[in-house]
């Protein structure tokens, strides 16, 4: 019995979590978890993530879609930094129940910390997560007892798991030397931070690399406020995501066309990560700057003309889980094949 080798991007906006096979996506938002008292008879087929509930140390919580629909206390503010904070511990294991196909299910398991917290609070995640956890989940039919086990755990800073999406292949096998002597930076804009991290010769460049509060929320917070002047009318920035999708905001049943303000917003954004950037980095040394994460392919076309060596990376908000998928593969196949083979 060896454990499944997932990646896991647990972001102030979204979960991403995958086995590189599938991949789910859900908000992070933790709720108390009720009683429904009335399930809609016509629900049609949901997404697991769309129905999902996790009992953790005898709690019940709602997480994702389901806690944003149902749950009175909604958070959707990870404190990343504290340890105690269990809506981290929350996500992390309702992601992992996504992959539990059995009742004791056992996983190796890549993920991130922002590039600010990672040297102080690295050890302390490691000790909290690894280990046996009971739970109990519930997609919407019933539900079950399981045991999801982290055997091994590793944690890397967010924004390099991009740059191993760019240098593993699915094999988790390296697919581009050209890395090996390049000095790389990440830029990772989330829903709420941005992280900017430098790799040189693939090596964490801790002076270099830092966290910013400028991400896609800062553009959420200008058009909440636009909207509120221009329309009266008053949307979350949860309710932000879809708006920003469809360029179209329902006034009183009626469509508007919002795609100015959304452009607005964006290129303010665009403009104050380029001086963050020009702040902290000499832009010469670098041989190459990576743009990351679900903000970076938002705000990209105001801010790729800016900078001359930056380039968007594919799928840009699954590149970090991705590259921790691939890592995880790396690290933990050799461990897989060596005991499944000779000892079976
Ligand atoms: N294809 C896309 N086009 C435009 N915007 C997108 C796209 N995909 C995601 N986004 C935006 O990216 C935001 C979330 O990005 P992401 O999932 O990288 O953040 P996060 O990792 O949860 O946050 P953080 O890094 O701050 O912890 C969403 O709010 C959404 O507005
Ligand atoms: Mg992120």
């Amino acid at each position: 019995m060896f454990g499944k080798n997932i990646g896991i991007d647990l972001g102030y906006g979204y979960v991403k979590v995958t086995d590189g096979q599938t991949a789910y996506l859900f908000p992070s938002t933790v709720g108390i978890g009720q009683k429904i008292r009335f399930k809609s008879l016509l629900t049609t087929f949901q997404k697991p993530t769309e129905n999902l509930a996790i009992t953790v140390d005898n709690k019940k919580y709602f997480v994702g879609q389901l806690a944003i629909k149902q749950s009175e206390v909604v958070t959707r503010s990870l404190g990343r930094n504290r340890i105690e904070d269990t809506s981290t511990k929350v996500l992390l294991l309702a992601a992992l129940s996504l992959f539990a196909d059995k009742d004791d299910q056992s996983f190796n398991v890549i993920t991130g910390l922002p590039v600010d917290y990672y040297s102080n609070f690295r050890d302390d995640w490691t000790e909290l997560m690894l280990g046996m956890h009971a739970v109990k989940i519930d997609t919407g039919q019933q539900e079950k007892n399981k045991i999801i086990k982290i055997e091994k755990l590793q944690i890397i800073p967010q924004p390099f798991g991009t740059l191993y999406d760019k240098i593993l292949n699915n094999e988790g096998e390296i697919r581009d030397e050209s890395y090996n002597d390049l000095k790389i930076g990440i830029v990772d804009i989330g829903f709420k931070t941005s992280d900017f991290a430098v790799a040189d010769s693939l090596e964490f460049i801790d002076k270099l690399s830092s966290s910013s509060e400028i991400a896609m929320s800062t553009a959420f917070n200008f058009l909440t406020e636009r909207f509120r002047e221009k329309y009266f009318i008053n949307k979350e920035s949860y309710e932000l995501d879809r708006v920003v999708e469809t360029e179209i905001l329902r006034v009183a049943g009626e469509a508007v066309d919002v795609e100015e303000h959304i452009n607005e917003a964006f290129s303010i954004v665009a403009n104050k990560i380029a001086t963050e950037i020009n702040n902290i980095w000499d832009k010469r040394e670098l041989d190459k700057i990576i743009l990351t994460g679900g903000g970076g392919e938002a705000i990209a076309k105001f801010l790729l003309p800016k900078f001359p060596n930056m380039d968007l990376i594919k799928g840009a908000q699954f590149a970090n889980v991705r590259g921790y998928q691939k890592l995880c593969t790396n690290l933990f196949r050799n461990t897989y094949s060596f005991s499944d083979e000779s000892y079976a």
